[in-house]
Parts: structure tokens; sequence; C-alpha cells
């Protein structure tokens, strides 16, 4: 608990704060509602027996910074020197017009890509200098703490749902039957646990796209990327997946960046940015 300005508050002042919408409650973590405020998550922690009870407003320490991101193909000049810091718990999306280089740059969040080499450029998660680790390294810290949404989901098709939800757990060699356990938790929570011995094929696109959700979460990553999680879904699919966003974040505290053309969900964001010609430009 040390780094954190303690301040010592009572139930009645986080009612307060509550009531007034400046915080949101979920079980016993109170979070900001929107960023750009100094701290985003409050602990709570009883003090002996005594019913006195301190929150610690944690000094936010990005989750995501990224400076001088460049990246080419070939000839062609695709992010043009991004600067970007995402804090922790924040859902930030990324709009702009198609080939402005959102999708690229999600890739390089999110270590499935990496940027050229140009002096200045850094990339650091939750503290973790990314550029500094080779392969493996970056494999391992994807597997554990990062986890993406795509448009189409790419479940794998000879597996069930379970399965499928599994696998990243199994990947990050945890123990089996623990994995199986939170994987039927996390599709029971996500509407489908009379689903879950089906094959991708046998399950609607909404379905689908919630087992990718379910997927993503298993190993209870610090940052979910995803690239057009909405895209291939009816309204009312993509309503209940857009609101299940922020139930995680709330719930689990998950950082989000979303790339999307949907406007709805770019203004559910707690940021939204805007990409035009490799660079973001506000
Ligand atoms: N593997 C690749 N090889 C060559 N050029 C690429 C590659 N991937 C992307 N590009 C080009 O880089 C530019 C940015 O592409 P990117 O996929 O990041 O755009 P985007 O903003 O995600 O677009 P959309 O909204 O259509 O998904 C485009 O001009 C695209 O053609
Ligand atoms: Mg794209």
């Amino acid at each position: 608990m040390q780094n954190y300005d303690e301040t010592e508050v009572s139930d009645l002042v986080l009612t307060e704060l509550y009531r007034a919408n400046v915080l949101k409650c979920e079980g016993a973590k109170y979070l900001n509602k929107k960023s750009g405020v100094n701290f985003s998550t409050f602990e709570r922690q009883h003090v002996g027996t005594s019913p006195k009870i301190l929150f610690f407003a944690k000094s936010v320490d990005p989750m995501i910074q990224a400076t001088n991101i460049h990246k080419y193909y070939d000839q062609l000049h695709v992010l043009k020197g991004v600067d970007l810091t995402i804090d922790k718990g924040e859902i930030v999306s990324v709009v702009g017009a198609s080939g402005a280089g959102k999708t690229t740059l999600l890739h390089i969040l999110g270590t499935l890509d990496k940027p050229a080499k140009e002096t200045a450029t850094s990339l650091t998660i939750n503290g973790e200098n990314l550029l500094a680790m080779n392969d493996t390294a970056i494999s391992k810290f994807r597997n554990l703490h990062l986890g993406f949404i795509f448009q189409f989901h790419q479940l794998l098709p000879e597996f069930t749902a379970l399965e499928n939800v599994c696998i990243p757990g199994f990947i990050a060699k945890r123990n089996k039957a623990e994995v199986e356990h939170e994987a039927k938790k996390l599709l029971d929570y996500l509407g489908l646990s009379h689903r879950i011995a089906h094959k991708p094929s046998e399950l609607s696109g909404g379905e689908q796209q919630r087992v990718a959700v379910a997927r993503a979460m298993i190993n209870k990553p610090a940052v979910i990327f995803a690239d057009e999680p909405s895209g291939n879904l009816d309204t009312a699919s993509a309503e209940n997946l857009h609101q299940l966003f922020f139930t995680l974040r709330n719930e689990l505290g998950q950082t989000f960046v979303i790339v999307t053309h949907n406007e709805e969900l770019a203004d559910m964001a707690d940021r939204k940015l805007t990409m035009s010609d490799g660079l973001i430009i506000h």
C-alpha cells in the first residue's frame, strides 16, 4: 500500500460521492467514472475490529505509455510518431477513417507487432518496458496480461466454447481444474452456461463473440484490446457486448482499448481518440 495517498473518508462522505456520481460502487471497489481525475481506484480496508475504514486513493501510474511510435510497410509510413498514455481502469475508444492506422496501432500496443526502431520510441505496459523484452518474454507477458477481442473472433473451430475459453489458461500452465472452473463461471456470467459444450459453428454470432470475450478474460488480463468487437453483431447483441465491457471494467478494473466504427460505443468510452493518417489528432 505504499506510494498511495492515504485519505481517511467516512462512509457518509463516500455515500455522498457515490450519490453525486463521482464514484461508482461495485462490491468493495470504488472506481471513478471518468478518468482524468488524479486517482483511479479506491481500496477499502477495515482497520482491526473497529468500524473505521480507510480509503486509499491510488495515484495513477499509466497502464499504457507509448512514445513516438512509427510503423512502415515498405515505403508506406503508416504510423507517424504516435504518443499515447492510457490510465489504469480507463476505457479508451479509437476512431478514424479506414486506413488511418488504428489496427496497426492496436497491434503494436498489444505486442502483436513491433514499432520501427526510432530514437525516443518507447512502449511500457503496467510499468514493463516491452521494447527491451525478447520474443519469449513478450509472448509470456501477452498471455498473462493482455486479452484480445477481434471482429472475427478467431475461435478455434474444432474446440467447444469451454475449451476455447480455457486455452489461454492452459498455455499459462495454470491448474487445469481451476481454469475450467473459472471458464465455466465466465461463460455463466456471459449467459452461456447452456452452450459450453457446443463448437463455434453451432453458436450464433453474438454467442461466439461472448465466448471470445470470455477467452480474452480468462487470465484476468490487465488490458483488453478490441478491434471492431461488435462489427458483425446485430444492434441488440452489440449493445449487450458494449455494456459488458463497462460492467467488466467496473467489477474487475480492467483497462480497455477499443477500435471501433460504432459511434455509440466510441462515445460511451471515458475518452475517444481520433486517428488520421497515422497520427492521433485529438
Ligand atoms: N501487412 C500490411 N502490409 C502492407 N500494408 C499494410 C499492412 N497492414 C496494413 N497496411 C496498410 O496500412 C494502413 C493502415 O492500416 P490499418 O489496418 O492500421 O488501418 P485501420 O485504421 O485499422 O483501417 P480500417 O478502419 O479499415 O480497419 C493502410 O493503408 C493499410 O493498407
Ligand atoms: Mg482496422
